[in-house]
């Protein structure tokens, strides 16, 4: 163990040559680079995006590309790691933040990565998915998931701006990834399932004999209900209060691929929790203060976002009392059998 292995400059380059030609190479040289002892090596860098900063291109965009053009108008995180114009923020996960104008549609369409849509600013837009129409509240996620059909709309009078977290790069490295497009989905007549079905913890439809469940059943998790409830938690648990979200039918995770947890730090409160093996996006709802991420710091206000890479230290201070959503991909990794946390 430990040994050093050889490399490619030992050997002769007639050999070398040989390789080359007959298409293929020593794996022993670039073992450790695939293979590396104990922990990975992340090529993802913590990522720091200040809305402050972000909002003014956005809007910017806003007047320079119609939506027509644009079908999504969205200037996407790019994972300092790999460079500006990388479509990823982390291995898994893909950040963009999007802009939809008062009166602007995007078109339907339906794809293989899923997405999830946190509500940064504005009033009055809204998602459908599968007919079902999904108010956009600041705050509120909404679910549109690998093959549901969605389109968006904004009926309001400010401009509406969300953050899309998507499983894309997970699709991309599977060569897996493409959209269908389609005719704009009738509305069904009727709030959506949160305020209907899924209106109470613990409570969801009573079963029939024969009718299944939908895979999806509830799209949209308002963030007055998911504030209240992590305020409830603060108040009576113990460290901080973080509610993870999950399907009401299963109580698995959200989506295959992503997960999403809430956090509330109040202020003042710290929480340096394990080294995860999974990757991490912060989200901040509300609130301000600073986190270290492998020594980086970052100190972030509302509706910011940041990043962290696998295994990555992390330690969250608050300043203020704050509330911030964390996109992961747990659940892809425990269906792939290796989520780990480490002592730290
Ligand atoms: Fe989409």
């Amino acid at each position: 163990m430990g040994e050093q292995l050889g490399t490619l400059s030992e050997l002769p380059q007639d050999y070398r040559d040989q390789m080359t030609a007959a298409g293929v190479a020593p794996l022993w040289p670039m073992m450790r680079n695939v293979l590396p002892h104990d922990a990975p090596r992340p090529v993802t860098r913590a990522g720091h995006w200040s809305f402050a900063a972000l909002r003014p291109l956005l809007l910017r965009a806003g007047e320079l590309t119609p939506v027509e053009k644009a079908e999504r108008r969205v200037l996407v995180l790019s994972d300092p790691g790999r460079g500006t114009g990388a479509m990823q923020a982390t291995a898994t996960i893909y950040l963009g933040l999007q802009l939809l104008l008062p009166g602007e549609l995007a078109p339907a369409h339906r794809h293989t990565p899923s997405a999830v849509r946190i509500m940064v600013e504005g009033r009055g837009g809204y998602t459908v998915v599968d007919g079902e129409r999904l108010p956009m509240e600041p705050g509120d996620l909404v679910l549109t998931p690998g093959g549901e059909w969605h389109d968006h709309g904004h009926d309001g009078d400010e401009p509406v701006i969300w953050l899309d977290a998507l499983d894309l790069p997970l699709f991309v490295q599977l060569e897996g990834s493409y959209a269908i497009e389609g005719e704009l989905q009738a509305q069904r007549n009727r709030p959506d399932a949160s305020q209907v079905e899924y209106s109470a913890a613990g409570l969801a439809p009573s079963r029939r004999p024969g009718r299944g469940t939908r895979r999806y059943p509830m799209m949209r998790y308002p963030w007055a209900a998911t504030e209240a409830a992590l305020r409830q938690m603060a108040a009576f648990g113990e460290g901080i209060a973080e509610l993870d979200y999950i399907n009401p039918e299963t109580g698995e995770d959200v989506l295959p691929a992503l997960g999403f947890t809430a956090m509330m730090l109040t202020a003042g409160q710290v929480e340096a929790p394990p080294l995860r093996s999974c990757s991490s996006a912060f989200h901040v709802i509300a609130g301000s203060g600073r986190s270290e991420i492998d020594g980086q710091v970052i100190e972030w206000g509302p509706k910011d976002t940041f990043t962290a890479p696998v295994f990555a230290r992390i330690r969250h201070e608050a300043e203020s009392e704050a509330f911030l959503v964390r996109i992961h991909d747990r659940p892809l990794q425990e269906k792939l059998g290796y989520y780990e946390e480490r002592a730290r």
